[in-house]
């Protein structure tokens, strides 16, 4: 139980969920073989508008996996936002590559095109793009570095499920692309990801990376050193059911957004914006405080009235472990220190929306 009256999330498990569990339970199918696993990657592939779909126990592992189809490894850079969750960072580290550090786009919060092609050196082999909070990156511009300097393009899109850049969704512009679907996560299976791609190699590889390295031919006789990165069929019946109902939780969230907007837009408040040519999923709907002081203050205040908030990420370059070559990315940094995530999933109640705004009112009516 939180110690919140009003969470930051909080899954709706409603549907078919039981259902589909059920089933796997009744017939005994709940390790990583059974009809849930196959139906929910072609769904989810149908859905995103890719060729190619593996499912994978989680969003990080499905980073370490697409790298690897990519066959990047130690002495390789990989470009990837400053301004980003951590695992982004670490997946591109496991493969003994480099992260190098960019920073973000004031307006956007995603990874800023011009800087990325600062850092490009003769090492980097891909631009890993996270499409931050569900709102979309810059892919022209990042598609057109990449194509210019012969890169990858691995597309982080954990928060992105339901986001689209130009009319297709998110995790179809690069060469592969990621999803999590951990429980707080627009379509959740409890813990899980998928990698997606249209190119059929790479996710055969993928494939059998995740599966232990087994060989296509012969039984237990494996050729590479492989990985159990395997999703379950209890896990996969949850994300069909959750599948089921996608259109239903974006739009919620969306008007979650709106409704937010709308009800703030007198405050010294900033909520995070819709890009032009885009469809922000609003994963999470946060917010920018004028000053860096004020940052903490309202989220104490709101956690006095009950309410869970989280703050921005904080910008992996200032980490210890990454944080050897530190460099200054003051656009990353300003968000990071200004910007709360607030209660945003689809259950949530107009009651609970109300106390929520006016909770951030009288932040600033007691003078702040
Ligand atoms: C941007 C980003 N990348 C990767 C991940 C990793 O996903 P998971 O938590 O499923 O391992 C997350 C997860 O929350 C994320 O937000």
């Amino acid at each position: 139980m939180s110690k919140y009256s009003i969470p930051i999330y909080q899954p709706d498990l409603g549907g078919n969920v039981k259902a589909y569990v059920n089933e796997c339970l009744d017939t005994s199918w709940i390790s990583s073989r059974g009809r849930f696993v196959s139906e929910f990657e072609d769904r989810f592939a149908q859905r995103i508008g890719v060729a190619h779909a593996a499912s994978v126990c989680n969003g990080t592992v499905a980073l370490h996996l697409a790298l690897m189809a990519l066959g990047i490894g130690p002495g390789d850079e990989v470009i990837v936002p400053t301004l980003t969750y951590i695992a982004s960072a670490n997946a591109i580290a496991y493969t003994g590559a480099t992260p190098v550090f960019v920073d973000s786009v004031r307006s956007t919060w995603q990874i800023d095109p011009e800087d990325v092609r600062r850092h490009i050196t003769p090492r980097t082999r891909a631009i890993m793009p996270v499409h931050l909070y569900g709102q979309a990156c810059d892919m022209d511009a990042l598609m057109a570095i990449a194509a210019e300097h012969r890169l990858f393009v691995v597309e982080d899109c954990a928060e992105a499920f339901g986001t689209f850049y130009k009319g297709r969704h998110v995790g179809t512009f690069g060469d592969i692309s990621t999803f999590s679907f951990f429980g707080n996560k627009t379509i959740t299976t409890g813990e899980g990801g998928m990698v997606v791609s249209k190119d059929k190699t790479l996710i055969e590889r993928s494939r059998h990376l995740k599966g232990q390295g087994l060989a296509a031919h012969r039984e237990y006789w494996h050729d590479v050193v492989g990985y159990n990165y395997r999703m379950t069929n209890i896990e996969a019946a949850i994300g069909l059911a959750q599948l089921e109902r996608a259109d239903e939780f974006i739009g919620k969230k969306r008007a979650l957004a709106e409704t937010y907007r709308t009800a703030l837009q007198d405050l010294p408040v900033q909520v995070h914006a819709e890009a032009p040519d885009t469809v922000h999923s609003y994963w999470m709907v946060s917010i920018l405080v004028e000053r860096a002081e004020q940052r903490d203050a309202l989220r104490e205040h709101l956690a006095k009235a009950g309410i869970e908030t989280r703050p921005l990420f904080y910008p992996v370059h200032t980490m210890p472990m990454y944080a050897r070559n530190y460099r200054k990315h003051s656009v990353a940094e300003d968000l990071a220190w200004r910007g709360i995530n607030l209660p945003s999933w689809p259950g949530l109640s107009q009651a609970q929306l109300e106390i929520i705004v006016e909770a951030i009112r009288s932040f600033y009516r007691d003078a702040h």
